[in-house]
């Protein structure tokens, strides 16, 4: 990591808080429309990490979240971390195990797999590791790590700060391991689970309001601001096009087909996508996806929300 000084007003003159704190950890920058697949991403050593990474930095983003992929080789596992922004992982590849405690509190570990998704609470000391003596480990994370160096410009206070959020983390034994619950927020059924222990496999409601065939389930997990959803549309069909705010990360998770993303009035981007494809539809841009292949088509997205599901 730089040194954890406060980025100062002149240099944000030629680029961001988060762009200078990016540059410093000397891994590629990914950025463009789409991801064409995750799994094969090329990554560099990534000294700050322990392992290896790329940030992922697509257009649609507009600073509110971002991404990166990491990977931890075999038998190894990455350095201890904690810091300021909300972090939610998906694991692309392989199997591992993941230690989260608070500063004086006990250590608290469970194991995840390809599939699994879960989100270190907000400032919680948290170190991954790799369970497989012979196969990396690969994850994507996504996090709203420019909200928060963009607003304080501080990486001190980003990645070295004491503040412990009992309302996020209160190191209950079952914490990752509770079944889940369902929560009615008024915007519909939401799934309050701090652990989903495969995403490909989980069972999803029928929304026949959303389309003919349509499933969808949204997640809230780790009291965080990031929402989750997973969303699946039957072979030959499309999704309603639709518009919203920045920084959607749409993961597919199977099938295959393609989207158009364009601002009103401008011509229509198309992106072709299958499993491990991932794309994030720009602020306000209209987008639809469309299912051409021979079975369902299911995909994951993360976003941030406007509600603390507390
Ligand atoms: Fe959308």
């Amino acid at each position: 990591m730089a040194d954890p000084a406060i980025i100062s007003k002149q240099q944000t003159a030629i680029a961001t808080p988060y762009e200078l704190w990016q540059k410093s950890e000397a891994i590629p920058v990914i950025t463009g429309y789409y991801i064409e697949d995750l799994k094969t991403v090329h990554l560099e050593p990534w000294p700050g990490k322990g392992g290896l990474g790329a940030f992922v930095n697509l257009t649609g983003t507009g600073d509110a979240d971002d991404a990166y992929v990491c990977e931890i080789p075999p038998g190894e596992s990455l350095k201890p971390q904690k810091c300021m922004f909300e972090e939610v992982v998906f694991v692309l590849t392989g199997r591992g195990a993941t230690n989260i405690w608070t500063d004086g509190g006990n250590k608290q570990t469970f194991e995840w797999q390809e599939g699994s998704i879960f989100s270190p609470p907000l400032n919680t000391w948290r170190q991954h590791f790799n369970g497989q003596g012979n196969k990396p480990v690969r994850f994507l994370v996504v996090t709203t790590a420019p909200l928060i160096l963009n607003l304080f410009r501080s990486v001190d206070f980003a990645f070295n700060n004491n503040y412990v959020f009992k309302d996020r983390y209160d190191a209950r034994r079952d914490y990752f391991s509770s079944e889940g619950k369902t929560l009615d927020m008024g915007m519909g059924k939401i799934w309050e689970s701090n652990f989903i222990p495969d995403a490909y496999s989980f069972n999803l409601p029928d929304r026949p309001e959303r389309g003919l065939g349509a499933k969808i389930i949204k997640f809230a997990m780790a009291s965080n601001t990031l929402g989750i959803h997973i969303s699946e549309f039957p072979i030959g069909m499309y999704k309603k096009a639709h518009r919203h705010g920045p920084g959607a990360h749409v993961v597919i998770l199977s099938g295959e087909g393609y989207s158009l993303l364009w601002p009103e009035g401008k011509p229509k981007q198309k992106v072709d996508w299958h499993e491990g494809s991932m794309l994030v539809p720009p602020d306000f841009w209209f987008h639809q996806h469309f299912n051409t292949g021979n079975k369902p088509a299911k995909y994951m997205a993360k976003r941030e929300v406007r509600w603390k599901p507390n």
